[in-house]
């Protein structure tokens, strides 16, 4: 087989047969947004997806800076984009997260309190853990998040 006929995963993701058609999908969604990562600092290439209560898929990729601090998460890139082009009624109801370095990638913690503000707790996250694919109720992976109660 010549290498132009190699296939590459990233470039041609084949859905897993035990995952819902719909997360398979949301999956894919990530993996196709981890393609656009501007990640020269780390070289590590994530994508997210989330799908939104309507059922649009949104995806967003991370970007990095030189400032090290000022990069933005995958989930953080889908999620402000699905503000803006929503509007700030959007629910989340459910979020995939792929990378293209055969890594783990939970979402972070950040990612986490901030999807905490428009997603259901019992939508599924999906991610690559670190053996294999997992996928967990948004209020597993973030049983107590910061929520301000003036009184
Ligand atoms: N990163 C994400 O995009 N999502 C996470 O939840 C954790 C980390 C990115 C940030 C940085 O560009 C690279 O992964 C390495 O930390």
């Amino acid at each position: 087989m010549s290498p132009e006929n190699v296939p590459d995963p990233a470039q041609d993701p084949q859905p897993d047969p035990a995952l819902a058609p719909a997360l398979a999908e949301l999956l894919a969604s990530a993996e196709q947004a981890a393609l656009h990562s501007y990640s020269p600092y780390s070289g590590f290439r994530v994508g997210a997806a989330l799908r939104l209560a309507t059922g649009e898929i949104v995806t967003g990729t991370n970007v990095e800076n030189v400032s090290y601090g000022l990069t933005i998460c995958a989930e953080r890139a889908a999620l402000v984009r699905a503000i803006s082009q929503f509007g700030p009624e959007i629910r989340i109801a459910a979020v995939a997260v792929a990378n293209l370095n055969a890594s783990a990638s939970p979402p972070c913690g950040a990612c986490r309190q901030v999807l905490a503000e428009f997603i259901s707790p019992d939508a599924p996250v999906l991610f690559p853990a670190a053996d294999g694919l997992r996928s967990m109720p948004f209020s597993a992976i973030l049983p107590l998040a910061f929520d301000m109660k003036l009184k």
